[in-house]
């Protein structure tokens, strides 16, 4: 169920804010916030245009009517780049693969900000890349131009993304958990239809383990996000050659309360001919 305490906590600590300078912004008590927090009380109607302001985020995301794109499009709004600018180390083990002697094509599922395509295309592949979030879109051209880099970065929704050909390369990491349940199977199916004999997939999901706690900014969008079961990736591969196959648990920060997540990662082949 969504609590807007849970969002105030989060969105706070995103910002680096205790709740007494939060509390200092709205002109109101620390003991004000310290109760929406722990859901003892809830800031009046008012108030949620001036509290989602301070937050750095929308009214809709506050009360729970954001969804996806509202919540990822609030987290993009700012100057810096949510998830920073450092490439996800799966691109060097692509890069180890598959190393671009020429513009191979890769296309990166989910992009956000375009951290990684843009480093990607600097590398010298063809990237097209794709994102739900409009802030993201724009932050990811932006980040292209500043590098002098051409991307064919694209605003679309998974589900309706229309595979263009073949690439050599299909990269997703982080977002393949909004993909629900039913559709995982065909999304797949779709990928390895779509990437070149001798082409690589390189997908990491989260995946849920009894014995991990839910992380605690989950609640927000918990009927949004669907942790996939442990090993269930590597099963739609089953007939690809696998370099990568990896189950990690990891300590995270988000949303300011320490807590782990456990992430399956593949970077599979498709190898259609006798090796
Ligand atoms: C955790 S972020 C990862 C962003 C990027 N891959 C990275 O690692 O920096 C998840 C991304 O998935 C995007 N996303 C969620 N659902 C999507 C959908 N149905 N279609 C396209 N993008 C989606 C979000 O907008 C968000 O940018």
């Amino acid at each position: 169920m969504h609590n807007i305490g849970d969002v105030i906590s989060r969105k706070r600590r995103e910002l680096g804010l205790t709740q007494s300078q939060l509390a200092q912004k709205l002109n109101i008590s620390f003991q004000a916030i310290s109760k929406w927090e722990r859901s003892t009380a809830y800031p009046d109607i008012e108030m949620l245009p001036k509290l989602a302001s301070a937050l750095g985020t929308t009214v809709d995301v506050l009360v729970g009517y954001g969804g996806i794109v509202a919540d990822y499009d609030s987290r993009y709004r700012g100057e810096d780049y949510y998830w920073g600018l450092c490439p996800n180390r799966l691109c060097y083990e692509i890069m180890k693969l598959l190393p671009p002697i020429r513009p191979y094509r890769l296309l990166d599922i989910g992009c956000g900000e375009g951290k990684d395509s843009v480093f990607m295309a600097k590398c010298g592949y063809d990237v097209t890349a794709f994102d739900i979030s409009d802030e993201g879109i724009k932050k990811a051209k932006r980040l292209a131009e500043h590098n002098h880099v051409d991307v064919n970065f694209l605003r679309a929704d998974i589900d309706d993304f229309r595979f263009d050909g073949e690439y050599d390369i299909i990269f997703s990491s982080g977002v393949l958990h909004f993909i629900k349940p039913q559709k995982r199977a065909e999304l797949c199916e779709k990928m390895k239809a779509h990437t070149t004999p001798g082409g690589f997939d390189v997908l990491n999901v989260f995946v849920e383990k009894p014995f991990i706690k839910r992380a605690p900014d989950d609640g927000r969008d918990e009927k949004l996000r669907s942790p996939w079961r442990s090993g269930e990736l590597f099963g739609y591969y089953h007939d690809w050659l696998f370099h990568i196959c990896r189950e990690e648990v990891f300590d995270c920060k988000s949303g300011g309360i320490p807590h782990k997540h456990c992430m399956d990662t593949l970077i599979a082949q498709n190898v259609d001919e006798d090796i």
